[in-house]
């Protein structure tokens, strides 16, 4: 996606050369009539044809004194991000339609760091087209897009932001969208591995013999039923003195779950190509990281593999040893997610880290609970917990803070295995948090369950990029480097930099 950043008047977006002009109009907001599009707006405001409410467009065609030929006057109401994003949406599926290639995208009055990224990141959101696997591959038709505000220097940072952040989300789609077949752990690891092409950015692949080395026997025995070869990927971003604790986060890469011996029903197990979608988030993270170059550090660590059957594949009743020494009775292989993690979770300690964010579609128990809207966040850390919500709200990607009570961890007793991989029925999001939070005790740490937010299923069906925006968002607030669009409340900086030596 091709965005550019111009100052353009309501005088000056007449005069642009795109194929679709769309002009963003915040109620209340008081237009000299004095040119075209300013007459036309108070015109069809005056005829109640254009409604305050955010989303509202009116469509013209070839209006004379405007160059382009389609143009689109829509409300944002309150000009409040969410609901520029709400408006952007609307508009640019409207002005689908006629497959503009080259847009113009313009704010009617003066617009803050916010507002210009939800615009960003909506415009981009509703243009995306997945082609990877399709023979006759329409491209994506609108690839050009002219952002428009009132001072365009002002906002450059923050829009640069945004556009890094619109690269990350896209690539976070692409792997999440990928059908398991085109998204092995291999591939996973060798576009991790192209990331490291990209400046401060080191990637360093693990395979099986490493990880048997390792002791992740936890890991390993997920992987056991697949004939892909699991991959450990370690990714890390060093934007700061090595002196600076980074955060860690870890990514669930299952390339695709079929519940193993437990067997999944065949009813939407396609939808388990989503599995990696934690693992393509911190690969979005990085590839945004990479474009904005913040003075952080951060580590990415995904532990990928198939979750599958065969007659070396894990049963029901198995105890395996984890990397921490624990050991753990696999009563149910569908509860893979966590048997991955954990042994990632015991690796992030030699980093000595600042926090750790595990981010996975771990349970369904939290799409029950949550639905589509809010991933679950988990932490006993309330500094982390809080800047997490915030950033999450910053972005629009949000977060809804979940318990953890020990009497949640009562089910996971076992009489065979210092811990049981599952508990009952009830409470299923939480039980598989506490389950992670043994493995998770030597700093501080949070866990977000995204397996109601990572993709969309029906027609729609696709990843959504989340939640890079939100991960993003919590990071550069910690940074010293440039503040995220919108971002109000910032996390205390890293408390003392303590010397490390990563590995
Ligand atoms: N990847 C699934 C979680 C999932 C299920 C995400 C449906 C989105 C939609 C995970 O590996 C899993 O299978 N979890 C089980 C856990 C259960 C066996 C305790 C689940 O949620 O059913
Ligand atoms: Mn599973
Ligand atoms: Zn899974």
């Amino acid at each position: 996606m091709d965005f550019q950043l111009k100052t353009l008047s309501t005088a000056q977006a007449a005069t642009e050369k795109a194929d679709a002009l769309i002009v963003l109009v915040a109620a209340g907001t008081s237009l000299t009539p004095g040119d075209v599009l300013g007459s036309l707006i108070a015109q069809a405001r005056k005829a109640g044809d254009l409604a305050d409410k955010a989303g509202k467009t009116l469509a013209l065609y070839r209006p004379s004194g405007v160059a382009a030929p389609r143009v689109l006057l829509v409300s944002i109401g309150d000009g409040l991000p969410a609901s520029v994003r709400s408006a952007v949406i609307a508009a640019v599926n409207a002005a689908k339609a006629a497959n503009p290639k080259r847009a113009a995208v313009v704010f009617a009055q003066p617009v803050d760091a916010a507002g210009l990224a939800a615009a960003v990141l909506a415009t981009a959101d509703a243009s995306y087209v997945y082609t990877t696997t399709k023979s006759k591959a329409e491209p994506r038709t609108l690839r050009q897009v002219v952002m428009g505000v009132a001072d365009a220097e002002a906002l450059r940072a923050p829009f640069d932001r945004a556009c890094a952040t619109v690269a990350g989300i896209e690539l976070a789609k692409e792997w999440g969208n990928r059908p398991g077949n085109h998204s092995t752990p291999t591939l996973l690891a060798e576009a991790a591995q192209g990331l490291a092409k990209l400046p401060n950015i080191k990637c360093e692949v693990l395979g099986p013999k490493e990880v048997a080395k390792l002791g992740m026997g936890s890991f390993a025995a997920v992987s056991q039923g697949s004939s892909e070869p699991l991959r450990f990927i370690v990714l890390r971003y060093q934007g700061a003195p090595k002196s600076q604790a980074p955060v860690v986060l870890v990514g669930k890469g299952i390339t695709f779950d079929t519940g193993g011996v437990s067997l999944k029903p065949a009813a939407e197990m396609d939808e388990m190509k989503f599995d990696m979608c934690g693992a393509a988030s911190v690969l979005g993270v990085f590839r945004a990281l990479g474009d904005i170059q913040p003075a952080i550090n951060v580590v990415g660590l995904v532990p990928s593999c198939e979750n599958m059957n065969d007659g070396r594949a894990l049963k029901p009743g198995d105890v395996v040893t984890s990397m921490s020494g624990q050991t753990i009775e696999v009563l149910n292989t569908d509860a893979e997610g966590r048997l991955i993690l954990c042994d990632a979770l015991t690796y992030a300690k030699r980093f000595e880290p600042a926090a750790v964010i595990d981010i996975a579609t771990l349970t369904g128990a939290c799409v029950v609970a949550l639905g589509g809207v809010r991933s679950g966040l988990f932490s006993a850390d309330d500094t982390l917990a809080a800047a997490l919500e915030s950033a999450g709200e910053a972005a629009q990607d949000r977060c809804w803070r979940m318990p953890l009570d020990d009497e949640y961890a009562e089910g996971l007793k076992t009489n065979f295995a210092d811990v049981a991989n599952i508990a009952g029925r009830a409470g299923g999001a939480i039980t598989a948090a506490k389950f992670l939070q043994r493995f998770a005790s030597d700093y501080p740490w949070a866990h977000l369950d995204i397996a109601g937010t990572a993709w969309k299923s029906g027609a729609a069906k696709g990843s959504t990029g989340r939640p890079v925006g939100l991960l993003l968002g919590y990071l550069l607030a910690r940074g010293a480097g440039p503040v995220p669009a919108g971002t109000k409340a910032a996390e205390p900086k890293a408390k003392s930099a303590k010397a490390r030596a990563a590995k």
